[in-house]
């Protein structure tokens, strides 16, 4: 009775009998031992609205990022029936050209089937089990009711920015959102298609013979030209293929510009790829691509003002455009990973800071925590000490700072062993960290002075990072 009076509101006559009750029995020595009053349960404390609403787009980030196609099935099942040619492509190979295999959608009985040899590896129908699965990462396709076919085929962000931790085999493991996945060819993956003729013809009409012998065998694993879709310019200068290392999706909160070449805000950015690199169904608008001299594909092909289109042309809903808040939240969330202790000199490191902040100048632009400038992040080739090619494929025409957390994460993990870095620079050109260090101490303006153990020292600062 006083407990529940306790929790009433406006309960003071059950409150002052109880009390008065009370004070009764303990002036009463044959009352017995005075009864232990129940407590009052803590009420659990209300959920911060904001905070549920996080949780809730983190989730739905998530999904997107591994999971949305945003329709581009109508691209890459009816123009390039890349259905066709992957149903036809054994597991083995599969995950030779980079394709990861995530090990937690696989159901008990197809992890001790795999390991058992009683699922084939080499067999094509075991690649079309595993696409029924949902286990390709950033591949979603749909086997026919044979299970020898796909009905269709469609790709997601998590194709070229996850990979797998190799857990179980390699290629085969715990998914890891956010890191560039340097092992895919998809140059390699994209001439599987029987039929070229869409990006032929997005290419201002070049031959089959050239996309397939000259540009896309050219690309090479961990790497992709986002922008030869606007400018035409599959080359180099020296005649080497115009492709960019695939960037860390993590470590990006708090970085100004995007993409190696500062294209925009994430949120930019990951509207131009849905939209045109992924042929989903959305809009784009982007007047910076009306620019005929810079962007002479893009221009002519008014891809600027792209409207959400079906298979057969007709105007159809925006499945992009809604995604873009949770998907953007989502990447901000990815934190950078932190390399594995014993995989540097952690006193070195300390004093490697000092460098970085000092006499190496690195500092005077990949400022801490995000290791990008802090404000406009772009730069001239010059002031890097490189060529101004793939500065000038962009709007702003220069460079922008990489944020170095996790540059760890930038290795080949599956197709070479021991893992070697697949690079460094917008086109791996600095094969180690020692080359881009030595790069930066050749440059005159910046005037790096490294004495005695710096260089070894900052390397291993870098390798911290
Ligand atoms: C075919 C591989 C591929 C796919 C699929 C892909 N990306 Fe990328 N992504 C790249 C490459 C390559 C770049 C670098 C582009 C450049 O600098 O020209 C990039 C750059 C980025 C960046 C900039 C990273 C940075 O360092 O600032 C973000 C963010 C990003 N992608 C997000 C996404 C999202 C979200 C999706 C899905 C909507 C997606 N990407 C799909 C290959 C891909
Ligand atoms: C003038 C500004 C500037 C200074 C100074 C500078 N950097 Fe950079 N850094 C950049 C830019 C811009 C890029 C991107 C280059 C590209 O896209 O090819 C970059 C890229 C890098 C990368 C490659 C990251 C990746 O993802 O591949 C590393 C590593 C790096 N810098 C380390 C350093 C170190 C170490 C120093 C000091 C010795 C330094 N930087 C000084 C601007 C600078």
């Amino acid at each position: 009775m006083s407990a529940i009076a306790f929790r009433t509101r406006n309960a003071w006559p059950f409150v002052v009998a109880a009390a008065l009750a009370a004070c009764t029995a303990s002036k009463n020595d044959n009352a017995g031992p005075t009864p232990t009053p129940t407590p009052t349960p803590t009420p659990a404390p209300t959920p911060d609205p904001i905070k549920t609403a996080a949780d809730k787009t983190f989730d739905e980030g998530q999904q997107i990022f591994r999971f949305d196609t945003f329709g581009d099935e109508a691209f890459w099942t009816g123009k390039l029936r890349m259905n066709e040619a992957i149903a036809k492509v054994d597991p083995t190979t599969a995950l030779s050209v980079g394709l990861k295999v995530d090990a937690e959608a696989l159901p008990a009985a197809v992890v001790a089937g795999i390991k058992s040899g009683a699922i084939s590896l080499t067999d094509p129908k075991s690649t079309i089990a595993l696409l029924g699965l949902n286990a390709v990462v950033g591949v979603k396709a749909v086997p026919d009711a044979s299970g020898t076919g796909l009905t269709s085929f469609g790709i997601t962000c998590a194709l070229c920015h996850s990979t797998v931790d190799n857990s179980f085999a390699p290629g085969i493991g715990k998914r890891l959102d956010g890191w560039p996945n340097r092992d895919l060819n998809v140059g390699a993956i994209v001439n599987l298609s029987p039929d070229l003729s869409a990006v032929e013809a997005s290419l201002g009409g070049i031959a089959d013979d050239t996309l397939r012998n000259l540009v896309l065998t050219k690309w090479g694993p961990g790497k992709f030209d986002a922008e030869v879709f606007l400018d035409g310019r599959a080359f180099k200068p020296d005649g080497t293929t115009a492709t960019t290392l695939i960037p860390p999706a993590f470590g990006l909160r708090g970085v100004n510009l995007h993409t190696w070449n500062g294209w925009g805000a994430i949120t930019q950015w990951n509207a131009f790829v849905a939209v045109l690199e992924m042929h989903g169904q959305g809009n784009y608008t982007d007047t910076r691509l009306d620019d005929a001299a810079k962007f002479p594909l893009a221009a002519a092909n008014k891809l600027g003002h792209t409207t959400p289109k079906d298979a057969a042309g007709h105007p159809a809903p925006d499945l992009v455009t809604s995604k873009l808040g949770a998907l953007q939240f989502y990447q901000l969330a990815l934190e950078a990973p932190k390399p594995a202790a014993g995989s540097f000199d952690a006193a070195a490191a300390v004093r490697g800071e000092a460098v970085f902040n000092g006499g190496g100048k690195c500092a005077t632009c990949h400022m801490a925590p995000t290791f990008s400038d802090s404000g406009w992040n772009m730069h001239t080739g010059a002031e890097i000490g490189i060529d101004e090619f793939q500065a000038s494929r962009s709007p702003d025409g220069k460079y922008r700072t990489s944020p170095l957390r996790g540059l760890f994460a930038h290795d080949l993990f599956t197709s070479q062993k021991p893992a070697v870095s697949s690079g460094y620079y917008h086109d791996g050109r600095f094969a180690t960290l020692k080359d881009v260090v030595d790069h930066y101490a050749a440059i005159p303006a910046l005037a790096v002075s490294l004495q005695g153990t710096d260089e070894a020292d900052l390397i291993e600062y870098l390798k911290s990072l």
